[in-house]
């Protein structure tokens, strides 16, 4: 690659990564077996990725948001709960909540690892009327202190429910994302660690009662003999998208060991830099760098300055949760200093599994030379 390279396109060809051709022959079989949904291919998926995540159970639904919103159904959340959400997350951490007619209680971020203040959640619970369940986000790859996040979950009797949407296979503390606290969310959204080539999640569980109910609100809330005895809809995960995700699952730590190795070269790159904050790792994890975001005072120059130089940055998030219109009309004011400060200073570096060195080098030299 030449410095003068457009960054915009990854400079190996990813679809040759993401789906190889045995995934390609698995949904080529599905499509030929007739059998599209209920089948067993999605089994196979739920039980690998139960096993690789570390949990008893694993259920296939139709994206990271419906795996959010099943779960907390099924843990029985509803009108009059508390739920307690980080400011600094994706909207679907939080909007399932509000489906759900529960009350969602907006939890400042820790400044270096933008994941839920444990403290903060601890002041946050002690007022609240009803504290019923937790929801920390493993952001970026990076997981939450999931050890401090049950500790207080325990003290109140919540439910914890982590979303994991953003940390396949992360680890922190001997635990990966999805085994540490009641249940963990996932996503496949085609921009994550791990795909089906479509929208699809999974949540994870070791409550065999709450997985039960969750494969029965997925369809319809219907039970073996054709009976409805919940209100449930459809949420379920195609065949040919699990036959996609179990083709990933063979493949998708090394490509978080990819995007871990590139994240230290960033990072390294970046260290003599004082106006850059580089992201912090905890000690005893694993950060699978779904997203790499640096934060510095004169955000929107930066990138302004890194696409006159071909590299296409993003934003992860602009706007603090709690200022959404659809959330704030619903739950009106709300003062977290950290996540709103963060809007305002953060900024995605490019970042796939498939970055090559000479990448990351070119975006960190144009970087240190921006502000020379
Ligand atoms: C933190 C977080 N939560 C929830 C979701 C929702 O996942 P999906 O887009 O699969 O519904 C996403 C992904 O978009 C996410 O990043």
């Amino acid at each position: 690659m030449t410095d003068s390279a457009d960054l915009t396109e990854p400079s190996v060809d990813f679809t040759e990564i993401s789906v190889d051709d045995d995934t390609i022959d698995d949904v080529v079989d599905v499509l030929e077996s007739g059998r599209y949904v209920k089948g067993p291919v999605l089994e196979r998926f739920e039980d690998r990725f139960a096993e690789k995540t570390g949990v008893d159970h694993a259920v296939g639904v139709s994206s990271g948001t419906a795996a959010i919103l099943l779960a907390l159904q099924a843990a029985g959340i509803g009108p009059g709960d508390d739920v307690f959400v980080p400011g600094h997350t994706f909207f679907a951490t939080a909007s399932p909540v509000l489906s759900l007619g529960a009350n969602p209680v907006f939890v400042d971020v820790d400044p270096d690892t933008y994941t839920m203040d444990p403290d903060a959640l601890a002041d946050a619970a002690e007022t609240a009327e009803n504290p019923s369940a937790v929801v920390p986000v493993h952001i970026y790859g990076g997981m939450a202190d999931m050890n401090a996040v049950n500790t207080v979950a325990d003290e109140h009797d919540m439910f914890v429910l982590a979303d994991s949407c953003q940390a396949h296979f992360a680890s922190r503390d001997g635990e990966r994302a999805g085994a540490a606290g009641d249940a963990g969310a996932f996503s496949f959204y085609p921009s994550k660690n791990m795909t089906v080539a479509g929208d699809g999640g999974m949540v994870t569980t070791d409550d065999a009662e709450l997985a039960e109910r969750m494969r029965k609100f997925r369809n319809h809330g219907r039970g073996d003999d054709g009976v409805h005895t919940a209100l449930g809809l459809n949420y379920r995960l195609d065949e040919t998208s699990a036959a996609v995700g179990l083709g990933q699952l063979a493949n998708v730590e090394q490509w978080n060991e990819n995007r871990n190795v590139a994240a230290g070269r960033y990072t390294e790159r970046l260290a003599d830099v004082p106006e850059v904050t580089t992201p912090t790792e905890s000690e005893n994890g694993f950060h699978v760098y779904h997203l790499y975001v640096i934060q510095v005072p004169d955000r929107d120059d930066l990138r302004d300055h890194l696409a006159d130089n071909g590299i296409d940055t993003g934003i992860h998030y602009d706007t603090p949760l709690h200022e959404h219109p659809a959330i704030e009309e619903r739950v009106g004011d709300v003062d977290l200093p950290r996540s709103e400060r963060l809007t305002d200073r953060i900024v995605s570096l490019p970042m796939h599994p498939g970055i090559s060195e000479s990448e990351v080098e070119y975006v960190a030299r144009t970087i240190t030379e921006y502000y020379r």
